[in-house]
């Protein structure tokens, strides 16, 4: 059974300073748990001190964003190449980067690949937009996301990739409300399926999928019992310690049940 994906988002929050005592009050309220990787996004700026502080046991790092290209004349921007040794993880293709940044489906199909080209484990979000959702077009949204976004993808790298579902409907940030467990779930059946498409059964079984967008410590267990839900992707609840820890230690719970139950 794969580990359990806890990924928190701090996006454009949090100075070095403020980031540095957001971890160290989740190192104290968060415990190691065998089954569960907790992955911090905090800004690019604060991922090289922070990489220093953390205890590796307990968390791993990601980045929020990169650019594609490994190095060369962009002003302003920072390859997926030197983030090398500082994260495990990039979250890529985020509704904010998406909608506020313009990035279309070559963008983050070209960012997907310098992540793995640089052993960086991409975060891949998609997921359809309030409109879209209303138009029917989720499932055509997801495909051509996916579709696009893997197509440098070989069959070898696929199964350590992170899938997100996180449709711009259900992100605070948009004034989202949070799908339901069982719309979570279809739309997670259906990434599998999209995976299974392209790169046969072992990959769509292997691969994780996630669920994103207002999930907090009231919402985390009720995603986290979802079949086929690996994981939350938490944004706004992330920056609270206490309701973070919460989420954790509610991903420990319902992975417990669950050994139980084999
Ligand atoms: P939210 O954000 O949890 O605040 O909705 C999630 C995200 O944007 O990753």
């Amino acid at each position: 059974m794969s580990k359990t994906l806890i990924v928190a988002n701090w996006k454009m929050h949090l100075n070095t300073h403020q980031a540095s005592i957001l971890l160290h009050r989740l190192d104290k309220h968060i415990k190691i748990h065998r089954d569960i990787e907790v992955v911090l996004a905090p800004s690019l700026l604060t991922l090289q001190p922070l990489s220093l502080e953390i205890d590796k046991r307990k968390f791993s790092l990601a980045a929020q964003n990169a650019y594609f290209k490994d190095e060369g004349a962009f002003t302003g921007e920072v390859s997926f190449s030197m983030l090398r040794d500082l994260a495990d993880y990039a979250i890529i293709g985020h509704s904010e980067r998406r909608i506020y940044f313009d990035e279309d489906l070559e963008t983050v199909r070209d960012k997907v690949s310098a992540a793995v080209r640089n052993g960086i484990t991409p975060i891949l979000c998609v997921g359809e937009t309030k409109h879209e959702k209303a138009l029917g077009e989720s499932k055509q949204v997801l495909h051509d996301q996916l579709v696009t976004a893997l197509s440098n993808i070989t069959s070898e790298d696929i199964e350590d990739i992170v899938l997100v579902y996180e449709p711009q409907w259900t992100i605070t940030t948009f004034d989202g409300t949070p799908a339901k467990p069982d719309e979570a779930q279809k739309a997670i059946k259906f990434i599998r399926s999209q995976v299974r498409d392209l790169y046969g059964d072992k990959a769509a079984k292997a691969v994780r999928v996630l669920y994103g967008g207002s999930v907090d410590d009231q919402l985390a267990k009720g995603y986290l019992a979802v079949s086929g839900c690996d994981g939350l992707l938490v944004g706004s609840a992330s920056l609270n310690y206490q309701t973070f820890a919460n989420i954790v230690e509610s991903a420990a719970e319902v992975q417990h049940k669950v050994e139980v139950k084999v």
